[in-house]
């Protein structure tokens, strides 16, 4: 009968509870066809160095492609005994092609150079589908900036009314966040892909591997050269958990805004019913449970980031089985980042914008700025602009009249002699306040499309 991969030296039988609490193939399985490629590449090497002959690489890679096929239409048979992974392939693999052949596919290697291995192709596979859906979550913010740049908004600090905004020039505030996100994804694959295998437990290849050969069959860029490293290094799936942190934290503040701007008191959007759910009791209820998700699940994120740096620090040199809770909180970073740009995508690609709502929540007053800057066009001092139209906002509110621009010429003129006819026509424009700002970055249409720009040429 098939012994368990390292039972050579063991005579009682493993406790039932202790087996369950140290398999991992119950999560490990999904990286399947990682394990595979990697074995079948592994065999090569060793046929290489003349350790398989032809007929036994063969045999192997045959076995191989029977294995992956169960795995694909969901027949492979899982066995009691199988601890992870890498015993159920391999076992099945003795049970498709013999033992006698199976036993040498894993000369030189170890379980350790393995997972690390397979790890990595399977977090770049992942990383590299979550890129595509990330450029496609960048193209609906871009598209709608586009077509939606008339639109005007108060734009806030401190969650109080600051001054006029496009909606466009919001929606792309954070299409930035997710352009820095989708260049740091792209260095951090670059660290991921990068070759463990061909170093063994730990100490390196006995038979003089050729690792360079293996990384780039296997699509690697490069070595994880210190044989040690290579099997106890986790930082790229740290800097993964990391890379999904920040991200998710972004998507958690993009939804903030939106669930602000979803209230009937806001009223500036409106969700689709497809990404809302209702109350069972209150029956006019509908609730952003999407974007609630969303800001909820950057917890559960940097939760398992926070929970993994735990379990690396003070890990002595090379591989102990405290690596093997990588596994949960990576996959699940990955899963939950994934279904987030997707419902995200969903969100902002169907939610209403209502115009009207937003151009009726502006405010004469937050055009004070722009009656301070006309002024400075007139030569006088920023700081002294500054107080003459504080002093304007004060005049408004002593008088009661419903905004500084409610104020007659005359009245402004009593504050400062140096406003002319021309500031009503001037100032109190919300389009003309956000056509001024039209520096590289700004709120302008001409600055909102050349970021438009800039974000399309890396889509
Ligand atoms: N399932 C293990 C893991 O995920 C594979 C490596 C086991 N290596 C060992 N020396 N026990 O880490």
């Amino acid at each position: 009968d098939f012994k368990s991969l390292w039972g050579g030296r063991f005579t009682g039988g493993m406790d039932p509870l202790m087996a369950l609490y140290n398999a991992s193939f119950p999560y490990d399985k999904k990286m399947y066809a990682a394990d595979l490629e990697g074995t079948k590449v592994y065999t090569a090497g060793l046929h290489k160095l003349g350790l398989l002959n032809d007929y036994e690489l063969s045999e192997i890679h045959r076995g191989l492609g029977v294995i992956l096929k169960e795995w694909e239409s969901n027949s492979f048979e899982e066995k009691q005994d199988d601890e992870d992974i890498h015993t159920a392939n391999e076992r099945r693999l003795g049970e498709i092609i013999g033992r006698e052949i199976a036993g040498k596919v894993h000369t030189g290697r170890s379980r350790n150079d393995q997972v690390a291995t397979d790890m990595r192709i399977y977090v770049r596979e992942q990383l590299i589908e979550i890129k595509k859906i990330l450029k496609e979550l960048l193209s609906v913010f871009v598209s709608r900036a586009e077509v939606e740049i008339d639109v005007l908004m108060p734009g806030y600090t401190h969650l109080q009314r600051a001054q006029p905004i496009r909606w466009s020039h919001w929606l792309l505030s954070y299409a930035t966040y997710l352009v820095s996100d989708l260049q740091r994804l792209e260095q951090l694959i670059d660290r991921v892909n990068l070759s463990p295998l061909g170093c063994g437990a730990l100490a390196g290849h006995p038979y003089g591997i050729d690792r360079e050969y293996l990384a780039s069959e296997l699509g690697f860029n490069g070595l994880v050269t210190n044989s040690l490293t290579a099997v106890s290094d986790r930082d790229f799936v740290v800097e993964t958990m990391f890379w999904g942190s920040l991200f998710m934290n972004h998507l958690s503040r993009f939804s903030e805004d939106m669930i602000i701007y979803s209230t009937a008191e806001f009223g500036f959007i409106d969700l689709a019913d497809a990404y809302s759910t209702g109350s069972s009791l209150m029956p006019q209820k509908k609730n952003p449970d999407s974007l609630e998700l969303l800001r909820g699940k950057s917890g559960r994120v940097f939760g398992g980031l926070a929970g993994f740096m735990m379990t690396l620090k003070s890990l002595p040199s090379t591989y102990d089985k405290d690596l093997q809770e990588d596994k949960e909180p990576l996959f699940d970073a990955l899963t939950t980042v994934s279904h987030s740009i997707l419902i995200a995508t969903g969100v902002l690609s169907t939610l209403k914008v209502n115009a009207d709502k937003m151009l009726a929540a502006l405010t004469p007053d937050m055009l004070a700025t722009d009656l301070a800057d006309y002024l400075v066009r007139k030569g006088v001092p920023f700081r002294e602009t500054h107080h003459i139209s504080g002093a304007v906002v004060r005049l408004a509110e002593v008088m009661a009249v419903r905004g500084i621009d409610k104020l007659s010429l005359e009245e402004l003129q009593s504050v400062d002699a140096r406003f002319g006819e021309d500031v009503r026509g001037e100032v109190f424009d919300y389009e003309k306040s956000v056509e001024r700002r039209n520096a590289i970055g700004g709120t302008a249409k001409s600055a909102v499309f050349d970021q438009v720009s800039r974000i399309r040429k890396l889509l």
